[in-house]
């Protein structure tokens, strides 16, 4: 079902969610790597893509991809070692990487423990402008981006009334998160909305009024920054389970 240019799928569960999403991976990583580039992928962050990182890990999907042209890259991560419980790098790894013949060097991770955040937010902007050759005034065009959503409408680490959510410019910035009493590192909007495609995956009763309001609500992306991507040349697709779309009222099952 398509709303206002975004299409969304609604499935059973989160299992549902993640088979989906595994399927349209492989499908895009096939399709890219077939014309003989690399699949740069920007992974998200939470407990929502885990399914969908194990499936990646595994039969049959695994052996569909051809793994040394694939790019890991992440659109948020909190400020905590690469091994902490918390690092979204390490659910990553321990869901799909290490089970995956992915080359180490294609995986590049958000160096978000150090010191100096806006530091490491350059030094993780430069790396994207190096592996696509940009210039200063140009935009990186990742294949594919992955978001969860919040209970309060953020995405990747762009939560309402931050700094981060009104950034034009910079493809990764450091941001307080009031409501979390910690920096977060993220992408953009803007840097996620050049990306060709852009999915997100919403699980759960808790979301279901976020979603509504972010689907169906009055544009106010101040207080629901999730509404701020909308790929200016590319797709944009909610994978959604019947519990986060109960408070949808204009869209039928699929
Ligand atoms: C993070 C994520 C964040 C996440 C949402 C949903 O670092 O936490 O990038 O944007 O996607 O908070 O999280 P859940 O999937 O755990 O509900």
């Amino acid at each position: 079902m398509k709303h206002k240019g975004a299409e969304i799928l609604i499935c059973r569960d989160m299992s549902d969610i993640s088979r989906r999403a595994a399927e349209l991976f492989v499908e895009l990583a096939v399709g890219v790597v077939e014309k003989g580039n690399r699949f740069s992928v920007v992974l998200s962050g939470g407990s929502t893509p885990r399914a969908l990182y194990t499936l990646l890990a595994s039969h049959p999907y695994c052996e569909r991809i051809h793994w040394a042209s694939v790019r890991l890259f992440w659109g948020d991560e909190r400020c905590v070692s690469a091994d902490h419980p918390d690092s979204n790098y390490r659910m990553a790894r321990e869901a799909w990487i290490e089970h995956s013949p992915i080359p180490d060097e294609n995986v590049h991770r958000i160096r978000a423990e150090m010191e100096n955040h806006e530091l490491a937010a350059e030094q993780y902007e430069n790396e994207i402008r190096q592996f696509f050759l940009l210039s200063l005034k140009e935009w990186p065009r990742f294949d594919l981006v992955l978001l969860g959503m919040g209970e309060d409408g953020h995405t990747a680490s762009l939560f309402p009334q931050t700094r981060a959510v009104q950034e034009s410019s910079r493809l990764v910035v450091a941001n307080y998160v009031d409501q979390l009493g910690s920096f977060r590192i993220t992408m953009t909007a803007p840097a996620i909305n050049h990306a060709d495609t852009v999915v997100f995956l919403v699980s759960g009763h808790s979301k279901a009024g976020a979603l509504r309001e972010i689907i169906e609500g009055k544009h106010r992306p101040q207080l629901y920054p999730a509404q701020l991507i909308r790929p200016s040349n590319g797709k944009l697709l909610f994978l959604v389970d019947e519990a986060a779309a109960g408070q949808l009222t204009r869209i039928d099952s699929n």
